[in-house]
């Protein structure tokens, strides 16, 4: 059955950008019922500008509010876990930014949480829904595309002092972590989402743009399940600002050299075939495939569908947990220079995280 469902946002950074790009590009699935944020100045203001009345301060009143369907989470990645976990045990549909929490035992109790809810949790990530990368996925998920050979993919972006003005964004304890998990998190799931899972992968990390405590800079050398090999390049210190990234399979090669970023407007993907029939093949396939909406408007279109036919969410916590098994095994590789077996077990020394290890 489809209906309008209620959203209360919280958080009013990026939570901005969900109002505008994921809800207000999609006012017959949802209503932004009301607003959050500690700030009451910028609560105030957002409330007139996108003309919601309701506007609490306090994160627990908004969880009281019995027509609230959704509750999308915006605010720094240190107060997702016990956001969400007050959403579920009321019942509540939750969306949350990235990174969703910072390790593996949190992710299993969330996962545990939801088992014992009505709501389901779904993570932010957008850049999936980028054209390219779903005409990409298209081509592979048809089969046309053959066996995956090699891929390298860069986060090259630059971010300077004003960026760490949010003081969250520099720490441990705020940030959960540097490029690997605030920034290159969206590449590195762009790759699973295409080439699958990862296998092992050896890492080495950095802090040499910035004055922070978080890394800036990484370096993953990748095998996946697959049989594939992927090297990953990620700085906040490029100078031009782009996202690159180029996936050799048998029949075609797959790449964009996105600037800025993978959500750029009309970002570039080509798709070269082998040969001129496997063109015509992919032509075909792709004649026939209806994007979604690029970006919020398209996860949250498919968020609002899942939910009103009770089907699984397009992302899902096992999709952040993917995520948060590469970090794992990437922060343990980089500080004990050596290659690391996926998936990362409860016993391992970074289960419970690794923020207080660097
Ligand atoms: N998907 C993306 O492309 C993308 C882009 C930017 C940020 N993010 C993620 O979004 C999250 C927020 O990042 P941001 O850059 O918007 O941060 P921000 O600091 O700019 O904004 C966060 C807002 O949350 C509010 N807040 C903090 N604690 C709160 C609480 N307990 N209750 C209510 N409000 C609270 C703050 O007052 C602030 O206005 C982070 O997890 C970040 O990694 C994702």
């Amino acid at each position: 059955m489809t209906r309008t469902l209620k959203v209360a946002v919280v958080g009013l950074g990026i939570g901005r950008n969900h109002i505008q790009n994921g809800y207000r590009t999609n006012t017959d699935r949802f209503e932004v019922a009301a607003l959050c944020d500690l700030d009451a100045s910028l609560l105030k203001a957002a409330g007139a500008e996108f003309g919601v009345e309701r506007l609490e301060t306090d994160y627990l009143e908004i969880v009281g509010m019995d027509d609230i369907d959704v509750i999308d989470i915006c605010t720094p990645p240190a107060t997702h876990k016990k956001m969400i976990i007050a959403a579920l045990q009321a019942g509540k549909h939750v969306i949350c930014e990235k990174p969703l929490v910072g390790s593996l035992a949190d992710i299993d109790e969330l996962l545990d949480a939801e088992s014992r809810s009505s709501g389901h949790v779904m993570p932010i990530m957008q850049y999936r829904y980028n054209d390219g990368a779903q005409k990409a996925h298209h081509i592979i998920a048809s089969g046309l595309a053959g066996r995956p050979l090699v891929a390298t993919c860069e986060v090259h972006w630059l971010r300077g002092a004003d960026y760490y003005e949010k003081d969250w964004r520099k720490s441990w304890s705020g940030a959960l972590g540097g490029i690997l998990m605030n920034q290159a998190i969206h590449a590195n799931d762009l790759m699973f989402y295409l080439l699958g899972p990862v296998r092992s992968l050896f890492a080495r990390t950095a802090t040499r743009v910035n004055r922070v405590e978080v890394e800036d800079c990484a370096s993953i050398s990748v095998e996946l399940e697959c049989g594939a090999l992927a090297t990953t390049s990620a700085t906040l210190g490029s100078v031009e600002a782009l996202s690159r990234m180029r996936l050799c399979f048998e029949n075609v090669t797959i790449e964009t050299d996105s600037r800025p970023d993978f959500t750029a407007d009309k970002a570039p993907w080509r798709f070269v075939p082998s040969s001129a029939a496997i063109g015509g093949k992919i032509d075909e396939a792709l004649a026939g495939f209806t994007p979604p909406p690029s970006g919020f408007a398209g996860q949250m279109q498919d968020f609002h569908k899942a939910i009103c036919n009770k089907t699984p969410l397009p992302l899902t916590l096992g999709d952040a947990r993917q995520s948060l098994d590469f970090a794992t095994a990437a922060y343990w590789s980089a500080k004990t220079y050596s290659a690391v077996a996926l998936p990362v077990l409860p016993d391992h020394p970074f289960y419970n995280g690794w923020q207080n290890a660097f």
